[in-house]
């Protein structure tokens, strides 16, 4: 069961312990992490679940795919190479402890 920290724009930490195979997103929202909605459902297509890695995590992590990820993360606001969509973060063992931030509002 990885912990995932979530850090609000405000700099509040949210700490969840998610379940293995479920999104960054789902976590978040399933446990009302003020900041991200998730908004589509978690296709890739609406950015309200923008999150910006831990530099520290990025490598086990990844940066974001090519094709949907990237276009959406495209028309977001304050996109920058360490931003992902949560939705498209599954979540393993491997991820506890990982940091996600989040910028000032979801759009
Ligand atoms: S939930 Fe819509 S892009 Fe992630």
């Amino acid at each position: 069961m990885p912990k995932i920290t979530y850090i609000t724009a405000a700099g509040v930490e949210h700490v969840v312990n998610a379940s293995c195979g479920e999104s960054a997103m789902q976590a978040a929202v399933s446990h009302r992490v003020p900041g991200i909605d998730g908004d589509c459902g978690g296709v890739a297509a609406c950015g309200t679940c923008h999150v910006w890695v831990d530099q520290n995590w990025l490598d086990r992590i990844g940066p974001a795919r090519p094709g949907i990820e990237s276009e959406m993360l495209a028309l977001t606001d304050g996109a920058t190479p360490y931003s992902r969509l949560a939705c498209q973060i599954e979540l393993g063992d491997a991820h506890d402890g990982l940091l996600l931030r989040m910028p000032t509002d979801q759009h």
